[in-house]
């Protein structure tokens, strides 16, 4: 039987293998689903945290979660949070039904939410919290997450 030293070893071991691989992972809050369940959250590219956003350039978000809950329909809602404060974030697709869901959802199946996030140029290169909202047809949440990044121009 292995030693509580040599596990402890060996997790830090993986732990210096996987960041010099770069696959540390993604750090995020889960800010509740009341109707669903966060599996993983994945922004891309994202070297390193918190993820630069490089104005102009366009990313992409993959969420895994499962529903707990029939839904005929599902709604994205995305924020920049600034000093505590929601502000509305527009992004191209807010139909879930249209991000690599298939309608209707089920409860107890697992979805893959797949969209993009383009930063405009205009947006001013700042440090702030993006929360990722995904609403059933009763506008309750069927993930919720905040993950924070940099708006910059490299
Ligand atoms: C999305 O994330 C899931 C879970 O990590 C992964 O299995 C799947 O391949 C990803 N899909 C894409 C298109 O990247």
């Amino acid at each position: 039987m292995m030693s509580l030293r040599e596990l402890a070893l060996l997790l830090s071991l993986t732990v210096a293998l996987l960041s010099v691989a770069g696959f540390e992972p993604l750090v995020y809050k889960d800010c509740g689903g009341q109707k669903g369940k966060l599996l993983s959250v994945d922004v891309s590219p994202c070297p390193k945290q918190p993820c630069p956003l490089m104005r102009g350039s366009t990313y992409t978000i993959n969420v895994t979660f499962s529903s707990g809950e029939d839904s005929t329909s599902s709604n994205a809602l995305v924020y920049g949070i600034l000093a505590g404060v929601p502000i509305p974030f527009h992004i191209p697709e807010s139909d879930g039904c249209k991000s690599g869901i298939s309608c209707p959802i089920k409860s107890g199946q697992m979805y893959t939410y797949i969209t993009k996030m383009p930063i405009k140029q205009e947006y001013p290169c700042m440090k702030l919290v993006v929360r990722w909202k995904l609403q059933d047809e009763e506008s309750n949440n069927l993930f919720c997450w905040d993950i924070p990044v940099h708006i910059t121009d490299g």
